[in-house]
């Protein structure tokens, strides 16, 4: 895969930039990123805010052209979890990936990713937008100030890191895992996934909504849902919040 990338100073979200210009009917080559020094109405997964101070984080968009059914964009969004857990690894940060889409250090959350599947009015293309949002130079006041536990590679490792080289050192986990995912789906991912992610057997509680389900880790199904065995029987879950 080829990644060419474009930065901007300021979006509101580099997700709905992206979106917007296929919309547009603008040229949008596999492998495209946009990235932003900053993030002023960047959105998660549920409808969360994602933004992000200049300079502070990294904030990004990836086209992937693909024809691919829905059901198969949850297990992309764990291969990008993967690589994402490459990357920090390779940098002693010992990250792990959370069922669904997140990346965590403990309990404190470094990394989103929201995939969203597009096709142009015109149907001449289709394709996925990968948006990772990762928490490079926050600080700890400014992870204090958010609702949820987050952490930083900052908070981490007590070094700042310059975020276009950030960028362009996640390619290469992008590019194998992305592959992966390309030539065999969640198959391919499944065992390191549940390795890095499990182990099977643990507690779970699944919040979707009002929704509140609990029981323990049967493992992940054929697109990467997870399967939780509860007194009723193994359950298939394809969304929600683990705790
Ligand atoms: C989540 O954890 O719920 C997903 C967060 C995804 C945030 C990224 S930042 C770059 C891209 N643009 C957006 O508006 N959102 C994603």
């Amino acid at each position: 895969m080829r990644f060419t990338v474009e930065w901007f100073d300021r979006l509101a979200s580099t997700n709905a930039y992206m979106k917007e210009h296929i919309s547009r009917d603008l040229p949008l080559k596999n492998g495209t990123v946009f990235a932003t020094r900053e993030q002023t109405a960047g959105r998660g997964r549920s409808d969360r805010k994602w933004q992000s101070a200049p300079d502070t984080n990294l904030c990004f968009s990836l086209f992937l052209q693909t024809d691919c059914e829905l059901i198969q964009v949850p297990s992309l969004t764990m291969a990008v979890a993967l690589a994402v857990t490459d990357f920090l690894n390779g940098q002693n940060i010992p990250a792990r990936p959370k069922w669904p889409n997140d990346v965590l250090v403990g309990t404190h959350k470094i990394c989103g990713i929201l995939s969203e599947r597009v096709e142009k009015s015109n149907k001449s293309a289709a394709g996925i937008i990968i948006g990772i949002g990762l928490n490079v130079n926050m600080t700890n006041q400014e992870a204090e100030s958010i609702d949820r536990p987050a952490t930083s590679i900052l908070i981490e490792t007590g070094n700042a890191a310059n975020l276009s080289q950030t960028l362009e050192a996640l390619f290469h986990p992008l590019e194998y895992w992305i592959g992966q995912w390309q030539n065999g789906g969640f198959s391919n991912l499944r065992n390191c996934w549940t390795e890095k992610s499990g182990p099977i057997g643990k507690t779970l509680t699944v919040h979707d909504g009002a929704i509140k389900k609990s029981g323990t880790l049967a493992g992940f199904g054929d697109h990467g849902e997870l399967l939780l065995q509860t007194e009723n029987g193994i359950e298939t879950i394809w969304s929600g919040d683990v705790s």
